[in-house]
């Protein structure tokens, strides 16, 4: 093993470099990123891979080469190429870094699969569907909304990002499960996890998912070493915090399963298809597209709304103006319903403003280039070559949006929205693009809408940078948060 360790990363890298069977060289490579997959995974332990590969797009160009075959292209154009209907591009093997022996909808890559897994799920998260889960995202939001009010009433700062973590932990799960985990409540992300044994015991879940998180999207850059370096690390303690991901998956998954009077939740889809026949899934496919919703419904939602507080609150003349729109559509009703928000302009400017400046996702998706080798943005890459659209670096595109670094909701009221929409694509595009972004804005604007109409929230010092710390999703760092009421004039 360690002989194919060591020809795997040392040797091969070399002669494949100088091989350049696959015509790669001409890319330019920040630093040795051609030469290994290590310039990679150092940015990723280091929390900012988005940011390497944004500075190497910077300098180098569209088309560059951030691994020995993986080529990374900051064009829109690509969006097409790549992820498009009819493109064709497999999802590549570092979506194996995370997978267990039953693949989900997010990291089946044999197009058939994923499109029964797809197909299965698609009704649900349709958005006229969505409309049908209002009661549990408004009834979420009253909890929320209780807790910050019971932090003003205390003068206590209160952890923002934890908060909507919670939030968004309580409302998938009662999407899910119908039943809520209560963290909101309790005020905590201490959940039940249960052994395949049926041991019960108690784990943190956000530090599980985010622990599991970072060691598999650092696994999944090597992935041919997968067999080797699973093994390798089978001790660590991320690993560890996968099982329990795991876990808490399969205790709520078996709850569920018990549980005979559920309401029509999405669990009860995995089960019964929308023509009343039995799915026929096996458990470990069940747990499989639990584990992954649990997952991706609720992290990106979490950094979204937080990134979306922090920047209105960063700038007191966007939130006024987004304060009076929001006075003059629910009056004085302190949460307000979905109906008298939805089609506000400016509130979804926020919102995709938000989505655009700091990503939740902001890391390339990786695909496998078709036989053949295709065109991609003006330039021909090899067959077999991973190739990615920095997602990060695209929703900062200079061509498509003036002032990219600038939090301007403004610009989708009145700016080019065609110009923009090729590039602003914060949930990807084509049969793979998320299929929850509905419930995300569903989600996003109720709560935004509720917080802003009823907080003034002030941070610790004046001077506070929200940082951002990716594992695979672009993860915000925990905002601590003066709270008052608002006093309207
Ligand atoms: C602001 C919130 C969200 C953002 C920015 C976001 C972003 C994304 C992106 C970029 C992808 C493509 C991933 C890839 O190609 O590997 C994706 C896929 C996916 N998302 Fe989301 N997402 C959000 C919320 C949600 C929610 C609420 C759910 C609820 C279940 C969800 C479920 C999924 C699933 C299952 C996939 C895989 C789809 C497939 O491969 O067919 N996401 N999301």
């Amino acid at each position: 093993m360690l002989i194919q360790a060591f020809i795997v990363l040392l040797i091969q890298p070399v002669a494949v470099f100088i091989r350049d069977s696959k015509h790669l060289r001409k890319f330019p490579a920040p630093s040795y990123a051609g030469l290994s997959s290590l310039w990679r995974i150092i940015k990723n332990l280091q929390y900012e891979h988005y940011l390497a590969v944004h500075e190497a797009h910077k300098r180098l160009g569209t088309h560059i080469r951030i691994a020995p075959n993986h080529i990374s292209v900051s064009d829109p154009q690509a969006m097409t190429d790549i992820y498009g209907h009819g493109a064709n591009f497999l999802k590549d093997a570092w979506y194996d870094g995370g997978a267990g022996e039953f693949r989900h909808m997010a990291d089946s890559r044999v197009k058939a699969e994923h499109q029964a897994k797809r197909k299965m799920l698609a009704h649900v998260f349709a958005q006229k569907t969505i409309a049908g889960l209002e009661p549990v995202i408004t009834d979420t939001v009253s909890v929320l909304v209780a807790q910050v009010e019971k932090f003003t009433a205390e003068g206590r700062p209160i952890n923002m990002r934890r908060y909507l973590n919670y939030f968004t932990i309580d409302v998938f799960s009662r999407l899910l499960y119908s039943e809520s985990l209560g963290c909101l409540e309790r005020g905590n992300d201490i959940v039940d996890a249960e052994t395949p044994e049926g041991k019960i015991y108690q784990v943190p879940f956000i530090k599980s998912l985010h622990d599991a998180t970072i060691i598999n999207t650092i696994l999944g850059m090597e992935a041919p070493l997968l067999p080797l370096t699973r093994k390798i690390f089978s001790w660590h303690p991320y690993k560890k915090a996968g099982a329990d991901y795991d876990n808490i998956v399969y205790h709520n998954t078996a709850k569920r399963l018990r549980n005979l009077d559920a309401e029509d939740d999405i669990f009860s889809k995995l089960l019964i298809n929308n023509k009343g026949e039995p799915v026929g899934l096996e458990l470990g496919e069940i747990l499989a597209e639990a584990s992954v919703m649990m997952n991706a419904g609720t992290d990106t939602t979490t950094a979204a709304l937080t990134n979306t507080i922090y920047l209105l609150y960063k700038h007191p003349k966007i939130l006024a103006r987004l304060r009076e729109e929001l006075d003059a559509a629910t009056g004085t009703t302190a949460i307000p319903a979905w109906e008298s928000i939805s089609q506000l302009p400016f509130l979804r400017a926020c919102v995709e403003e938000s989505l655009r400046v700091r990503p939740a996702s902001s890391m390339g998706l990786p695909r496998v280039v078709p036989k053949g080798g295709r065109m991609i943005a003006g330039q021909f890459v090899d067959e077999d070559v991973t190739v990615s659209v920095p997602t990060y670096t695209l929703l900062h595109d200079s061509d498509a949006f003036e002032n990219p670094d600038e939090f301007n909701p403004d610009r989708w009221v009145t700016g080019d929205k065609e110009k923009m929409s090729k590039a602003h694509l914060p949930f990807s595009t084509g049969p793979r693009a998320c299929i929850g972004r509905n419930i995300a804005y569903f989600e996003q604007l109720l709560v935004i809408a509720a917080l802003v109409k009823s907080y003034d929230f002030e941070f610790e010092t004046p001077n506070f940078q929200l940082r951002t710390i990716e594992r695979f999703n672009s993860n915000p760092d925990e905002l601590v948060l003066k709270c008052r009421k608002r006093v309207v004039v």
